[in-house]
C-alpha cells in the first residue's frame, strides 16, 4: 500500500481513481483548483493552481507521496498552455525532487491525425490544436524533469456512475437538445473509466516508463460512438445526424486511434472496447 496523490482529484477520472484507489488500501491525497472537494472521504485534500511552480513544490514536499497520478489540466481557454503544459512540468519537477513515481496523463490529441494505422509509443507528437500542443509541450516537459515518469496517452473517457462529456453531447443530439452531426470520419479508442484507472493504479507499481498507450480495444467513429451510447440510453440512434470532419473549416486531428498492445502485453488489466463494455454492464445485447 502506498501514498498517493492524485492532482485533479475532483476531476472526472481523479474521482474514479480515488475511489479504486480507496478501495485497494492506499493513503490518499488530492488536489483540487475551483471545486470544492468533498469532506469526509479520507482523503487529504489540497488546494492547488498547478502554474505556481513554488506551491506545488512545497505541497509535495509537505505531503511525501510515492506515487503522484498527474490528471489536473484545462482544454480550453487562454491558460491551457500554462495549466496543462507548463504545470505538468511543475509537477514532474517536484515528483522527481521528493522520489515520488509519476504517472503523467497525456491524450491522443497530439497527433495530427492524418494516418490510417494506430499510433504506437513511438510516434512522435504532431498537434494541430492548442490543447494538443499544450499536451505535448507537457510530454517534453515530464520526460526533461522525470525521466523515469511513465507518460500515458489516452483517449476519450467515459463512464455511466457519472455521465462524461462526450456521452452527454451524444445524448443531447440524439434527444433534440442540441441540433449538431457527429463526425464519422473521426476515430478514436474511447477507454471506460473503470478500466483506465485499474490500468493507472496498476501500471503505478510497475517501473515502467516513457510513453504508454492506455486506450479501448475498439476504434470507433464519434458517430459510432454517439449512435451506441443513444441506445445504452433507450434514445433512437438514427436521430443524431452524420457530418465528416474532413469537411469541418477548423482543422480537427481525425484518426486518433491508439495501439495498445504494449499495455495488455504489460498488465494484467483489460482496456474493453466500447461495444464489450456495453454488453458487459447489459447496456446493449448484440
Ligand atoms: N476526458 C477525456 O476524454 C480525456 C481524453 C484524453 C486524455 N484525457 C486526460 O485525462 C486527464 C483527466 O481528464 P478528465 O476528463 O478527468 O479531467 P476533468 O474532469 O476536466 O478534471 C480536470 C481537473 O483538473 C483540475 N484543474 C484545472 N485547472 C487546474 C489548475 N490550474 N491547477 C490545478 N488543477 C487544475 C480541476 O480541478 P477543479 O475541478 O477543482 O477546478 C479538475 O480536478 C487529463 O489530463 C486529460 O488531458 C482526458
Amino acid at each position: 500500500m502506498a501514498r498517493l496523490l492524485i492532482t485533479g482529484g475532483t476531476g472526472y477520472l481523479g474521482q474514479v481513481l480515488l475511489r479504486q484507489a480507496r478501495a485497494n488500501g492506499h493513503t490518499l491525497a488530492a488536489t483540487c483548483f475551483s471545486q470544492e472537494p468533498p469532506s469526509g472521504d479520507g482523503v487529504v485534500w489540497v488546494p492547488l493552481d498547478v502554474r505556481d511552480s513554488r506551491a506545488v513544490a512545497e505541497t509535495l514536499d509537505r505531503l511525501r507521496p510515492e506515487i503522484v497520478i498527474h490528471t489536473a489540466f484545462r482544454q480550453t481557454g487562454p491558460d491551457v498552455l500554462a495549466i496543462t503544459g507548463e504545470g505538468a512540468g511543475h509537477v514532474a519537477q517536484a515528483a522527481r525532487a521528493v522520489g515520488a513515481r509519476l504517472i503523467h496523463m497525456s491524450s491522443d490529441v497530439i497527433f495530427d491525425g492524418e494516418r490510417d494505422a494506430p499510433y504506437t509509443e513511438d510516434d512522435p507528437p504532431a498537434p494541430v490544436s492548442p490543447y494538443g500542443e499544450a499536451k505535448a509541450l507537457a510530454e517534453r516537459l515530464v520526460a526533461a524533469a522525470h525521466p523515469e515518469a511513465a507518460i500515458v496517452r489516452t483517449s476519450l473517457i467515459y463512464g455511466f456512475d457519472a455521465v462524461d462529456r462526450q456521452t452527454q453531447f451524444a445524448l443531447d443530439v440524439a434527444s433534440g437538445r442540441r441540433a449538431e452531426r457527429l463526425f464519422v470520419d473521426e476515430l478514436r479508442c474511447p477507454v471506460y473509466v473503470e478500466d483506465l484507472a485499474a490500468a493507472l493504479l496498476e501500471l503505478a507499481a510497475l517501473p515502467y516508463a516513457g510513453v504508454l498507450n492506455l486506450a479501448g480495444a475498439e476504434r470507433v467513429s464519434r458517430h459510432e460512438i454517439g449512435t451506441l451510447m443513444a441506445r445504452a440510453y433507450g434514445l433512437d440512434p438514427a436521430a443524431i445526424p452524420a457530418a465528416r470532419s474532413a469537411e469541418s473549416p477548423v482543422r480537427r486531428p481525425r484518426n486518433c486511434a491508439l495501439d495498445s498492445s504494449r499495455a495488455r502485453s504489460l498488465l494484467r488489466t483489460r482496456l474493453r472496447g466500447l461495444r464489450e463494455v456495453l454488453r458487459d454492464l447489459g447496456r446493449i445485447t448484440e
